[in-house]
């Protein structure tokens, strides 16, 4: 009993040792491409682009990343117009949300829908299951076949600049079949030519998620004593993930496509938080 329970300890500490050391390698590898926000003023920022008069539309306004980043979309008053697509009516207390105009669709016949995506100058795209709840063809489906569709209407509606939350580790090429997907989707959407395309790639999302995930809990649990040593390496919270996706918007920036790493993601997360 003894004996078994020191290797366990060893074990233990084994494993700790290890995640320690990837997150560390992790947090090296993704410094090379952070970004310089020393200069910038959000304020000034949200003001030209406030000027600009853009509408944008939301795909997964629902979910965690969609709540997260409609809030602030509403709170900075960034778009003219904000349409929300999704495959059902949501109910707003706050009257902040009233002018947040609503697209109920069938995303299996999307084409019927086209005119729910006409006229935004923006796109945003949150929408997302998993393998555990959809199986894997529903999974590909949705994180697939439905962003694609949706990234298609959007651009025959006007869209020029089109943001696609996407995961940490999408590669086409991986055997991972999560990881496969999202890589895949991305690709496909770079082929529409989309005036200005963002792609955002996240690592695990930080949020009390109403949905219980048993395995997205487990990690969070996990990562919670890491994150304060390697705040980029394996997580992010929500709140930075909705920040980022908009200061890359109001910042404009020229490049035609442009994948933003989870450590990018971070350090614009914090532009303009005091
Ligand atoms: N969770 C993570 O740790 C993590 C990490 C990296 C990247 N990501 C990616 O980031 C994106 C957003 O993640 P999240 O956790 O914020 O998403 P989420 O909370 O699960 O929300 C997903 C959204 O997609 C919609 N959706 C799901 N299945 C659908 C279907 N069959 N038909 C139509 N709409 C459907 C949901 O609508 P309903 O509300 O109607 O269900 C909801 O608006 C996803 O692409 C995800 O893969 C997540």
């Amino acid at each position: 009993m003894i004996l078994f329970e020191s290797i366990c300890g060893r074990v233990s500490c084994f494993l700790a040792l290890l995640v320690v050391l990837i997150a560390a390698a992790l947090q090296i590898l993704e410094n090379s491409e952070s970004i310089d926000v020393s200069s910038m003023d959000l304020k000034t920022l949200d003001e030209t682009y406030r000027g600009k008069n853009k509408s944008c539309f939301i795909l997964g306004a629902s979910g965690e990343s969609g709540k997260a980043l409609l809030k602030e979309i509403v709170e900075r008053k960034l778009f003219s117009r904000i349409t929300l697509i999704g495959r059902r009516q949501l109910t707003f207390e706050d009257k902040a949300f009233e002018n947040v105009a609503q697209e109920v669709v069938d995303f299996e016949k999307l084409d019927d829908y086209a005119a729910a995506f006409q006229g935004h100058d923006v796109g945003y795209c949150c929408l997302g299951t998993t393998k555990a709840k959809a199986g894997t063809e529903g999974f590909i489906r949705v994180d697939h076949d439905y962003v694609l569709k949706s990234a298609e209407l959007a651009k025959a509606g006007g869209c020029s600049h089109f943001n696609l939350e996407s995961s940490k580790g999408a590669d086409k090429t991986s055997g991972f079949l999560y990881l496969k997907v999202k890589g895949q989707v991305e690709a496909d959407i770079e082929q529409l030519d989309f005036e200005r395309y963002s792609i955002y790639r996240p690592a695990v999302l930080l949020v009390d998620r109403q949905e219980s995930r048993a395995a997205e809990w487990m990690a969070r649990k996990f990562l919670g004593a890491f994150s304060s040593a390697f705040p980029t390496a394996m997580s992010i919270p929500i709140t930075s993930v909705a920040r980022a996706m908009l200061a890359n918007t109001v910042i404009q920036g020229e490049k035609k496509v442009e994948i933003l790493e989870n450590k990018a993601m971070y350090d614009l997360g914090k532009l303009g938080v005091k």
